[in-house]
């Protein structure tokens, strides 16, 4: 096969938007594979320890928002880069190939051999399994295996799996392996938290180890995209744990890293490459690594990667990739606006799995609580809650709070510090070394609570989170299964909040029907929001405009949406308000309880005045 070339090889400028990761989208994209330069050290899925709540003092007793530069953030977006990367138009640089003129050699992809027991397993079996985990497919799929044996995966797979102690497959691994490992095409969705990386990362192992080894100069045999780097690496930790005794070599490339090693195991050659895009293209677009030997293609979080902020990207790394490679999509959720898209990539062959509601659905096993509050509120309210939340436990699990920007994450982690609760953040302005230092603290237990934006809202698998918090709701219903969808993984349960304005009054109605899908309590505000949306969305425009004009600021995107209340907000401005629940900080503080069960917004929607306690499992 004529090698397709990968343009221009020559060397690079560290004119670096964002280290190589992100750059090249939105704002928004930005934060999802974005930041600047700094080591990497994380590799820690394993080092997961049951929640430590370091609880120095209450809440009740604490100070308002204390200073505390810890977490202070210099610079912006493109300012670090020592390392170098990608600037917004390098991928442009990359040349498309026209695979149509080439004469490609075969490669094998089906490599599934059904299991006796699978086989024969009568028709009406099959269909009770299948009911019994409500999955649905679109196109014809082998039966789903029951039992770890019948994958017919090699034994030191198997003596994973039996090392992770896990008992038997989840239903997407049941029906996904014997699709993934024919060498279909696929869409998998499944609930957060139900073992898609494994899902995944199997039959690529397994379709590596069918292939003739690598040669010197060759790219990798598969390919895994995520949006963030992350999560990126915690799939790698995925691959480490499952491919290194089969000797299946993988790296991890991903912006605000520094490019020296991520260099040297591409060039030492590896079967499997785990990469956000940004970075990636850097690579490629440099002649570092190519994709000529790419046979196996993972979009992991698949809807967030078709969506206008990554898609240039993703277009142009799938064009680097011949045509009739495998290729997989997974995710929790499914619009429509990306349909199409994925079926431009998918072909017309492709089968679909899906686990559960073939709506936009929540992992059921997420209690789910909406507050439907005034923006201002929304300070004073989240001390309420963190405080509920410490006085059912000393040791409630770990909380994670997802907020809009980079700037209210910084505020609201000084916030909370404030209270002598170790708070860890996170957002896509922090260094790499940052980054990795606060997700490996929060999955230690070193710290208990993460402040984030929606960098962390895709695909991390931290054990032991029981509460999210969307102090600001997200951009759209999808950002919201996912975010809760960080607790209630595996097996375990966990609760939700969130603060609700009428700004967010645009998702009032999917929200509803997540909420009623889940079997969870529907707040009357919420569904009046909901109801009269519309007029309710352009109050809100024609308020923000007026408040623009007469130079009161208003409602802007930049400052997540409110930020004259935010800044001076009198819910934050914190220590009065604080300082009078908790008996002076001591034991008692978590007394400042009291008027808390009048809480409107967290009632089951069946009666305003009930308290938290129906939240708990
Ligand atoms: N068969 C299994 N039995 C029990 N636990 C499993 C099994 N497979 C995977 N897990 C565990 O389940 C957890 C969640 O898996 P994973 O992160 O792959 O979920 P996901 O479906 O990708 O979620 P998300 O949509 O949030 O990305 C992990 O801790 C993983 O180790
Ligand atoms: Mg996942």
């Amino acid at each position: 096969m004529a090698p397709p070339r990968s343009g221009n090889q020559n060397g690079r400028g560290g004119n670096n938007r964002s280290g190589g990761g992100g750059g090249y989208g939105n704002s928004r994209n930005r934060d999802y594979d974005g930041g600047r330069s700094g080591p990497s050290h994380s590799r820690g899925r394993n080092q997961i320890h049951s929640g430590r709540v370091e609880r120095r003092s209450n809440f009740g007793g604490g100070g308002g928002m204390g200073r505390d530069n810890r977490n202070r953030v210099s610079g912006k977006i493109g300012s670090g880069g020592s390392s170098g990367g990608g600037n917004s138009d390098d991928f442009s640089k990359l040349r498309d190939v026209t695979w149509s003129d080439m004469r490609l050699p075969p490669f094998q992809k089906n490599f599934y051999q059904e299991h006796p027991k699978t086989r024969n397993r009568p028709h009406h079996e099959v269909e009770r399994y299948r009911a019994a985990h409500q999955i649905t497919l679109k196109g014809q799929a082998p039966n789903p295996i029951q039992y770890f044996d019948e994958a017919c995966f090699p034994d030191y797979c198997l003596n994973e799996i039996r090392r992770q102690r896990y008992n038997e497959p989840t239903p997407i691994q049941a029906q996904a392996w014997p699709i993934a490992m024919s060498g279909s095409n696929l869409v998998g969705i499944a609930k957060t938290g139900s073992g898609k990386t494994l899902a995944f990362i199997l039959p690529a192992i397994v379709h590596i180890n069918h292939q003739p080894p690598l040669q010197r100069g060759d790219g990798p045999i598969a390919l895994v995209l995520a949006p963030t780097r992350e999560l990126a690496q915690q799939i790698q930790s995925v691959a480490n744990d499952f491919g290194s005794s089969a000797y299946v070599r993988n790296t991890c490339i991903f912006g605000g890293a520094p490019k020296t090693r991520q260099t040297q195991d591409l060039e030492r050659g590896v079967e499997l490459v785990i990469a956000t895009p940004g970075r990636l293209l850097d690579f490629l677009s440099n002649g570092i690594t190519n994709m000529q030997r790419c046979t196996y293609l993972v979009l992991d979080e698949a809807d967030r990667m078709l969506d206008m902020g990554f898609e240039p990207q993703i277009r142009k790394i799938l064009n680097q990739i011949r045509p009739d490679r495998q290729i997989l999509m997974w995710s929790a959720t499914w619009p429509r606006e990306v349909r199409q898209l994925a079926e431009d990539f998918l072909g017309n062959n492709y089968i679909q799995v899906n686990i559960g509601s073939l709506e936009l659905s929540a992992n059921h096993n997420i209690r789910q609580y909406v507050d439907v509050c005034q923006e201002a509120d929304k300070g004073s309210k989240l001390k309420d809650l963190l405080s509920f939340i410490y006085d059912q436990s000393p040791h409630p699990g770990k909380i994670i709070i997802f907020v809009a920007t980079k700037k209210k994450v910084d505020e609201l982690s000084r916030f909370i510090n404030g209270f002598g609760v170790r708070v860890g953040s996170i957002h896509g302005d922090k260094s790499q070394l940052d980054r990795d230092n606060v997700l490996s603290d929060f999955r230690n237990g070193r710290a208990n609570i993460l402040v984030a934006t929606d960098v962390a809202a895709r695909g991390l698998d931290v054990d032991g989170i029981k509460y999210v918090i969307n102090f600001d709701f997200p951009q759209s219903s999808e950002d919201y299964i996912h975010r809760i969808g960080r607790t209630g993984r595996k097996h375990s349960t966990g609760t939700s909040y969130a603060f609700f304005t009428r700004k967010n009054a645009k998702c009032a109605r999917a929200l509803v029907d997540i909420l009623r899908e889940a079997n969870q309590n529907v707040n009357p505000d919420l569904e009046y929001i909901a109801r009269n949306a519309a007029t309710i969305s352009s109050k809100e425009k024609e308020r923000d405009r007026a408040n623009r004009d007469s130079g009161l600021g208003g409602s802007n995107r930049r400052n997540g949406g409110n930020s004259n209340n935010y800044s001076s907000n009198n819910g934050y401005s914190g220590g009065n308000r604080f300082g009078g629940g908790g008996g002076g900080g001591g034991g008692g503080g978590v007394g400042s309880n009291s008027g808390y069960g009048n809480n409107a917004g967290y009632s089951n929607g069946s009666g305003r005045s009930r308290n938290y306690s129906n939240s708990r499992h």
